[in-house]
């Protein structure tokens, strides 16, 4: 019986070491941990639980039977992050370099079966050469099963990529179709198609990282939605993100303990917004100074600054929060804002997080660039995923609402639940500068005139009582109360239920 228990124990230690100490240690030395230990940092201590350890695969070309490793490249399983449930894979480098056979596949499509059944997120870290060569077609089709589980995964349990190597050619497009991605800074990239492939075919010389590294997927293409510095902070930010998430689409968000009174008034926010209508202010100080002790994960920092997305807390609760930022581009909505504000929506309507928006816009960016871009399309997405969304939706105006821009952003058109207005809000079809030179043309040779128009127009609109007297807003309040405000309507509305007409499914403009 012993010499049994032995056995198990020398396949365990063989499996363990992956594709051996050499390759352990040429991985260790590119500055990347190992797929265990990576499992091990995500998860809490003890917590993982590995499924199909002795897994091989069952190629015979190209002398593969001679290299068969327990695992076959990635680990697989499930565990706990701060005592909730997720289940894991992670692409094991060192054997075959990750990359991805029929039965590599076959595991992760288990622990997403499992997911979906269970209701936990899954978290893939991919560290992968791709498909596996020797194996030719059923490598291709083992990607799509997975592919086609991560679609019918959307929208029923949160999906996360973390990208820690190599993540090449279709195989993009997996981590594509989860709900996050995030890189490592100098050890990940991601291209559908290589420096060698794209020299070849359009003659541009680029390197890895200036293709698909970190900084470009996280400033450039807004594929990633945050870098870090090395692996273990990003596998300790995955933690504090799933943290913020619930497990799946059937369960509201985890309620974690707060220390921070949702009475707190916070004085300084009477003179965030400035005298001057055309200065800008950090709408980042807003979320920090509302947030339950200041904690703000922001997603996409570095994409579309004039729009700034993520999580906070109120009263323990996760809300999603969108807001303009008048310190870049004015705050103005434009193509890349829209799509980065749409799919956050959509993600947190999905999941049911309630959202948060603060406004301040002055309108959408005019210009060729965005007209023929097709910014009409991309900000209707915007519009379309406020319209959609039935969670709680609580929208303050900090300054600017100007022109369609205000009605995109969860206004009360839209089905927004609470619409508030701080008393610097303007509430308006445009400025009143661009207003008087289109209502007064006639009389734009006379300066003293004109500006006596403009200041006529800011006396009657530059003010959020015009709408407040219509309804559209709820409540004019003080700035050093929102917090306050916040809480207490965020706490009205958990049990909202909303149900629309019957459909199959929308047509967002994609
Ligand atoms: C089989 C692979 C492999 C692959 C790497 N290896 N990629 N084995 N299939 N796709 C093996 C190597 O032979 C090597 O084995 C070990 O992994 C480590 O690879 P190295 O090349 O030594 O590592 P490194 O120098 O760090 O380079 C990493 C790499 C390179 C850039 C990823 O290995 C590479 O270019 N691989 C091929 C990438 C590729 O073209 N994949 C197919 C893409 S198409 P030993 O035994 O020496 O340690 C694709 C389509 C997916 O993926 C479609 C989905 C629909």
């Amino acid at each position: 019986m012993k010499d049994i228990l032995q056995v198990l124990e020398d396949r365990r230690h063989e499996a363990r070491l992956g594709g051996g100490q050499k390759r352990i240690d040429a991985q260790h030395a590119k500055g990347k941990l190992t797929a265990r230990e990576r499992v091990d940092l995500l998860l809490d201590e003890g917590s993982f639980e590995e499924f199909d350890m002795f897994k091989t695969h069952r190629c015979t070309d190209f002398g593969m039977e001679e290299q068969k490793l327990y695992g076959d490249g990635v680990i697989t399983g499930w565990g706990t992050v701060n005592g909730r449930q997720v289940y894991v894979f992670a692409q094991d480098f060192t054997v075959l370099g990750g990359s991805v056979s029929a039965t590599h596949a076959q595991k992760i499509c288990k622990i997403m079966d499992m997911a979906m059944q269970n209701g936990a997120p899954v978290i893939g870290l991919n560290d992968s050469g791709g498909a596996r060569i020797q194996e030719g077609v059923d490598s291709l089709a083992g990607y799509g099963e997975v592919f086609q589980r991560n679609i019918e995964a959307s929208g029923v349990i949160p999906q996360i990529s973390v990208i820690m190597g190599p993540c090449a050619g279709g195989a993009v497009y997996s981590p594509a179709m989860t709900d996050f991605i995030f890189m490592v800074r100098d050890s990940s990239y991601m291209f559908v198609t290589g420096p060698d492939v794209v020299k070849t075919v359009t003659n541009e010389q680029v390197t890895a990282e200036e293709l698909g590294g970190a900084s470009t997927h996280t400033r450039k293409s807004s594929v990633a939605d945050a870098a870090f510095e090395n692996d273990v902070e990003a596998l300790a930010e995955v933690r504090r993100l799933v943290d913020f998430l619930p497990l799946n689409n059937r369960e509201k968000p985890p309620v974690r303990p707060f220390f921070d009174s949702p009475e707190r008034i916070e004085p300084s926010l009477d003179t965030l917004v400035p005298d001057n209508a055309n200065t800008p202010y950090d709408m980042k100080e807003l979320i920090v100074k509302l947030a339950d002790e200041g904690d703000f994960y922001e997603l996409q920092a570095e994409f579309a600054g004039n729009i700034i997305t993520g999580f906070i807390r109120l009263e323990g609760r996760t809300v999603g929060v969108v807001a303009n930022q008048p310190m870049v581009l004015a705050g103005c909505l434009d193509i890349d804002s829209s799509r980065k504000a749409a799919r956050f929506v959509r993600f947190c309507d999905a999941f049911e997080i309630p959202i948060l928006t603060l406004v301040d816009v002055p309108g959408f960016l005019p210009g060729t660039s965005q007209e023929y871009g097709g910014v009409i399309k991309h900000g209707a997405k915007l519009l379309f995923a406020y319209g959609e969304a039935t969670v709680p939706k609580v929208t303050v105006i900090t300054r600017k609402a100007y022109g369609g821009a205000y009605d995109v952003m969860s206004s009360k058109h839209l089905r927004g639940d609470f619409n508030y207005a701080w008393p610097t809000a303007e509430i308006a079809v445009m400025g009143a500068k661009g207003a008087t030179e289109i209502l007064y043309r006639s009389e734009l040779g006379d300066p003293e005139k004109i500006a006596q128009r403009a200041q006529d127009y800011e006396d009657r609109f530059a003010n959020p009582f015009v709408a407040a007297e219509r309804g559209f807003i709820d409540e004019v309040i003080q700035p050093h109360g929102t917090r306050r405000r916040l809480c207490r309507a965020f706490a009205s509305l958990r049990k909202k239920a909303h149900s629309g007409p019957w459909k199959k499914h929308d047509n967002i403009p994609l």
